[in-house]
């Protein structure tokens, strides 16, 4: 088991570049299971989410070289179509390959991804807009068997959620559909026009992701292309928020202010300076934050990855503030943890709400992570607390941050990684 240690007291103060977003590199690694040509792929974060779907790519078949951040994939001489429930189950993110298997080769088998931390997780939108494409679907022996009847036909697909991963898989499973699919309330999240951004530079033909209403019509195939992928904006506003709890200053490079709105306001009413740049924004923390209410939304909303977040920055905000999450029923894990801090935190679940009121100096202790974004948040909370603090199972940030250690060492933190046997 990995831990973080961190020495409390510190003030976050500097530059740093924000990396390749998790959330876009994973459909867009999908792309290379669509298209059979060499398909290059640039700014992609050296994560544990990102090596699991490679690797579950060359299981499948596909030739793959990687060289720091630049990847190629080949997925001419593919030849499985099922991915094994055991690697379904260590990312529930791998659903998103199985729209673009059955996209491929009109067939794919599958697992339940399986819930995790933050909620139950089903896949139902994805399947039921499987079959508005002409896919059978049969379940049998925990696998999930999708085949097209005689040939995908594009079709009108009413999600009832907008739901990211939902609208992925349709975008993936209908680029090679006969006519057109129309998704209606689709998610608008950036990842999703970096996905159709993407294929397009393939030959695809989507139009208007970002908007609720996303447009797929057929081609019968796609050619060789290479695309950098988009900069997390997560990691980013992770950063700005590791500023905000310590009392700093950074300036995060790489960044697009643009899909992060919701979150900029929020910190600017805690009484945040934010300056915007080309490509940057800029953190100044104030002597004493204000308390907000903050109600996780889809995008372009405040987003449910920075709930926990803000949540540990608003332990330092005088006064009580109120976090509602919409998009998850389970996401308030760190707030136990904050609360062994010594942070003044009510949960009511039936409200699915958290109420917290500061400001309170967090003092050190041995915590928890119990998923992946709850896990940053008790980072943050250990950069601000008073002693030491040791962060367990960190193995769920790795997943989904890029060096954090290195990044927040040079930005003035005393945070190490430890191996507990
Ligand atoms: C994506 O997950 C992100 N993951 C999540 O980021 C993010 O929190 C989420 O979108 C919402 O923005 C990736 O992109 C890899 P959803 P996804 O389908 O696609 C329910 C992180 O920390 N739902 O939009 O799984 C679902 O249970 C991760 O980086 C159904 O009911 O999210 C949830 O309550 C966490 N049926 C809500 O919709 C379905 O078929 C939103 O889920 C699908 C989803």
């Amino acid at each position: 088991m990995l831990s973080y240690v961190i020495e409390g007291n510190c003030k976050i103060e500097g530059t740093v570049k924000a990396s390749g977003s998790k959330n876009a590199a994973l459909p867009i690694i999908a792309t290379a299971i669509l298209n059979p040509e060499p398909v290059t792929f640039y700014n992609i974060p050296d994560i544990e989410d990102t090596r699991i779907t490679l690797k579950i790519l060359k299981m499948l078949g596909c030739k793959i070289t990687t060289d720091s951040g630049k990847i190629v994939i080949s997925s001419k001489y593919m030849h499985n179509k099922t991915i094994p429930k055991e690697l379904m189950h260590k990312l529930r993110s791998t659903v998103i390959l199985a729209g673009a298997i059955l996209g491929r080769f009109k067939e794919a088998t599958f697992s339940y991804p399986g819930g995790c931390n933050i909620g139950k997780r089903p896949i139902d939108l994805h399947l039921k807009a499987f079959k508005d494409l002409g896919v059978e679907i049969e379940e049998k022996e925990d696998y999930i068997h999708c085949r097209a009847k005689k040939e995908m036909i594009g079709a009108k697909i009413r999600l009832d959620f907008p739901s990211v991963g939902a609208t992925e898989n349709i975008i993936l499973a209908s680029v090679y559909c006969k006519g057109v699919t129309h998704i209606i309330n689709a998610a608008k999240e950036p990842e999703i026009q970096d996905l159709a951004k993407c294929l397009n530079k393939m030959g695809a033909r989507i139009y208007g992701a970002g908007t609720s209403r996303i447009t797929i019509c057929g081609v019968n195939k796609l050619h060789k292309a290479d695309y950098k992928i988009m900069n997390d904006r997560i990691e980013t506003g992770t950063l700005l928020c590791a500023a905000a709890i310590t009392g700093g200053t950074v300036k995060v490079e790489n960044a697009n202010p643009e899909y992060l709105l919701n979150v900029l306001y929020k910190l600017k009413e805690m009484g945040c300076d934010i300056k915007i740049g080309r490509n940057t924004i800029t953190l100044k923390s104030p002597k004493q934050l204000h308390s907000v209410n903050i109600e996780t939304t889809p995008y372009p909303g405040f987003p449910t990855d920075m709930q926990p977040i803000i949540g540990a920055v608003l332990t330092k905000a005088e006064g009580t503030s109120i976090i509602k999450e919409n998009i998850f029923e389970n996401r308030f894990k760190y707030a136990l943890d904050l609360k062994k801090m010594g942070a003044n935190i009510k949960i009511n679940e039936k409200e699915n709400t958290i109420e917290i009121t500061g400001k309170t100096k967090l003092k050190g202790e041995t915590v928890s992570s119990a998923d992946l974004r709850g896990g940053a948040a008790l980072v943050l909370a250990g950069l601000s607390a008073e002693g030491k603090t040791r962060v367990e199972n960190i193995e769920y940030i790795l997943r989904g941050y890029e060096n954090l250690e290195n990044k927040l060492q040079k930005l003035g933190a005393n945070i190490k990684i430890e191996k507990v046997v």
